[in-house]
């Protein structure tokens, strides 16, 4: 059942129940036409309630059925508004908690609505790379005038209902109800089943003007406006057109209109990306062979080893999400240092307006410092964030194993380390997994939740479940150096300095890439996170892989102690106190002579080789680590590069870019790349798995 009908004293109650958030699915589209029908058939019916159980009225389509044929099966939701509204019994939309997307356009197809404060009213299909397709633009604006429904349309955002109930003259709700819904509901059902009863006629959305004073100036001015804000999607400009049909055109064309821009942004490569990450979040919840009922273990109470950097950030997570924290250090100074800046950052919110100082204080007051492993005993999670050093983990991962409790999870942060040999210094390995937070580790969305060879399914179930309270995007990888992020992100580096050795200057290769998208070029990126970081790892990896060639520019910026933002040098120049990168003479001289050194001559490289040879080089390590098992899916590695490297989002992430340029295209240009001798040919071999997708003729995602 998914739609439930009973009748109460004279009016139908058609109640949508379709758990979570009641999805216009296609059981459900068909249950409330069967309703209807038979309201309309039952004489002693005067009128019609339609509201949803649980947790919504409803949240618009069932995103299960997306991209299935069910999901247009009819009657489509098109077609089940034209039944509601054709009704010729008064039908009455009783709306609370959440009422978005198809669901606001059912609520709008309905005669009349009521509703309780308190529920978020939005029509969000603009996050989705697309418009509302079943009557939202022409119907919205009659109901809240252009430029309220405009609003709510391009930015997706909800209102609070009780909001739009005041705005004069509205017509979306006919009354905001006090107390009982469903009482209230009822009762206006019976007052106009009577006042219809006679055969007067009943109020149609559809038949109420949209109008603006000044169409023309107005939709110029928003039309530049949305350019302005979202230049790289399609979606937001052609809502404009879309509100603009509605005064400016009949309701019949307009529905054709919306219809017909609804299919064209169905078919653009920035919806199909958009849609891509927004499955791909959900979808990385899930663990291939971790069933989705393993039973969690409680985190009610976190400690975190070393109140350094990422301590500092990955303890105001927690602190945020109401959950107290025992941070611990060797020493007095590095845990008052530490404590400081969590206060510090704290502060500078309050100051922005962005945190009240109350709640700034409660937050405080769930932090413990102590220097004793034994106030970290009733932990449920311990995380662990002290040097990079396998000696150091190694002394740390002795002492957990001795202080806390059976079952408390033991989570290293290690960017580099092996977990599966910290694992080892306990004597529970099936409790120790790796949390690679991202720095600012309270304001990045990624988590990379290591799995090591040992590592209990239900830890992985609690983490991953822990990540949505903290409100970070969890992606499973294996363990492998770099995991899935810095592994691939090598490549991207390695591909960049050889762009330096065969002409470019760094802000070529930056301006490049930062066109196709990206947030922050390879070098504006190494500058923040500071070079020596890189040096450091190269250094370990010179001994550990003796054959990866690498351009030797980095280490010669390091060695002039050009370390980036916080020495105020790097690969650009930096003015005190400031961010802007400039470009640095020094630098690119630096760059000319060791071209010198090499006996290599300088030759122009075009913008888009450079945008292949970093993205592509993405590409192919991906494969690898999806062929190695190293990633679950697909879509995992881009929900990497998407939340944690500045991936653009209108292109949905390395796989998914590459699978619109077409795999073989992407193969073609990489044995290319490996034909040129100042590259690694070895490297450009495409990935076995990318091969094999070509010759299928298949793509990742
Ligand atoms: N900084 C980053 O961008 C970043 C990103 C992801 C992961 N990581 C990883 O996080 C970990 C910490 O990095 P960081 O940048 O915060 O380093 P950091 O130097 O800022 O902080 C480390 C802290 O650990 C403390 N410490 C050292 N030994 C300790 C011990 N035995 N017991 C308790 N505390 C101890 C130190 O006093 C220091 O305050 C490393 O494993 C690093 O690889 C760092």
């Amino acid at each position: 059942m998914s739609a439930r009908y009973e009748v109460r004293d004279g009016i139908a109650v058609i109640t949508l129940d379709n758990p979570p958030v009641n999805g216009l699915g296609h059981a459900t589209r068909s249950d409330v036409a069967a309703g209807v029908a038979r309201a309309e058939a039952d004489a002693a019916v005067k009128a019609v309630v339609l509201t949803g159980a649980g947790k919504a009225f409803s949240g618009g389509a069932d995103i299960r059925e997306f991209g299935s044929p069910k999901a247009a099966a009819e009657p489509n939701l098109g077609t089940l508004i034209k039944v509601v509204d054709g009704c010729s019994k008064p039908v009455v939309a009783a709306i609370h908690s959440v009422c978005m997307g198809g669901g606001l356009e059912l609520a709008l197809g309905c005669h009349y609505r009521v509703a309780v404060a308190g529920a978020s009213i939005a029509l969000p299909e603009v996050k989705l790379g697309l418009l509302p397709g079943a009557g939202g633009t022409q119907r919205l604006p009659r109901v809240l005038g252009v430029e309220t429904a405009l609003n709510m349309i391009v930015s997706g955002e909800p209102v609070k209902s009780e909001l739009l109930a005041m705005q004069p003259g509205q017509r979306l709700f006919d009354q905001l109800i006090e107390g009982d819904l469903m009482t209230g509901a009822l009762a206006f059902a019976a007052d106009v089943g009577a006042r219809h009863a006679g055969g007067a006629p009943l109020p149609r959305v559809r038949s109420l003007p949209a109008t603006d004073p000044n169409p023309d100036g107005y939709f110029q001015f928003a039309r530049n406006t949305v350019k302005a804000m979202a230049k790289n999607f399609p979606a937001p400009a052609r809502c404009v057109d879309a509100v603009e049909a509605s005064v400016k055109r009949s309701f019949e064309d307009g529905m054709a209109y919306e219809r017909e821009l609804f299919m064209a942004l169905m078919f653009t490569p920035e919806s199909k990306a958009l849609r891509h990450a927004f499955f791909g979040e959900r979808a990385a919840s899930k663990i291939p062979d971790v069933p989705e009922d393993t039973p969690v273990r409680k985190i009610a109470k976190v400690a975190v080893i070393g109140a350094g950097t990422m301590g500092g950030g990955i303890s105001m997570n927690f602190l945020n999400a109401g959950i107290p924290v025992v941070i611990l250090e060797t020493r007095q100074d590095a845990l008052d240092r530490g404590l400081a800046t969590i206060a510090r950052n704290y502060e500078s919110q309050v100051k922005k307006g962005k945190l009240k100082s109350d709640v700034y204080q409660q937050r405080m007051s769930l932090l413990t410092p102590t220097l004793s492993y034994d106030d970290i005993k009733d932990a449920d999670l311990v995380i662990e964030a002290v040097f990079e050093e396998m000696g150091v983990k190694e002394t740390v991962f002795k002492k957990l194993d001795q202080a806390a409790k059976p079952g408390a999870i033991l989570a290293t942060n290690t960017s580099t380390l092996n977990v599966d040999t910290i694992a080892s210094f306990t004597r529970r390995p099936a409790d120790v997994v790796g949390l690679h937070f991202f720095s600012p580790a309270n304001v990045m969305k990624l988590l990379e939740v290591v799995r090591g060879k040992a590592t209990a399914k239900d830890v992985l179930a609690t983490v991953m479940a822990m990540a949505k309270v903290i409100k970070k995007t969890a992606v499973v990888s294996g363990v492998c150096d770099g995991f899935i992020g810095n592994r691939m992100v090598e490549q991207y580096i390695r591909q960049s300095g050889f762009l330096l050795d065969e002409g470019c200057t760094p802000s070529q290769v930056d301006r490049a890439i930062e066109k196709f998208g990206f947030a922050m070029g390879p070098f504006r990126m190494s500058d923040l996170a500071g070079n020596d970081i890189g040096w450091a790892i190269r250094k370990r990896r010179a001994v550990e892989f003796p054959n990866i060639r690498y351009s030797k520019t980095a280490d010669l910026l390091c060695e002039k102690g050009r370390f980036g933002q916080k020495t105020g040098a790097g690969w650009y120049d930096y003015k005190a106190g400031q961010r802007d990168a400039i470009a640095s003479a020094e630098v690119e001289q630096m760059i000319v002579d060791y071209r010198k050194t090499i006996g290599r001559a300088p030759r122009k490289v075009g913008e888009e080789e450079i945008v292949q040879r970093l993205v592509y080089s993405l590409v192919n390590e991906a494969a690898r680590i999806l062929e190695e098992g190293i990633a679950n899916k697909a879509s995992d590695i881009d929900m990497v590069y998407l939340t944690g490297y500045g991936f653009p989002l209108f292109r949905g992430g390395p796989l998914c870019y590459a699978d619109s340029q077409g795999l073989f295209n992407v193969v073609r240009a990489m044995q290319h790349f490996g034909l040129n001798p100042h590259d690694d040919a070895g490297f450009w071999q495409p990935a076995p798995l990318l091969a094999r997708l070509v010759a299928e003729g298949k793509s990742f995602t």
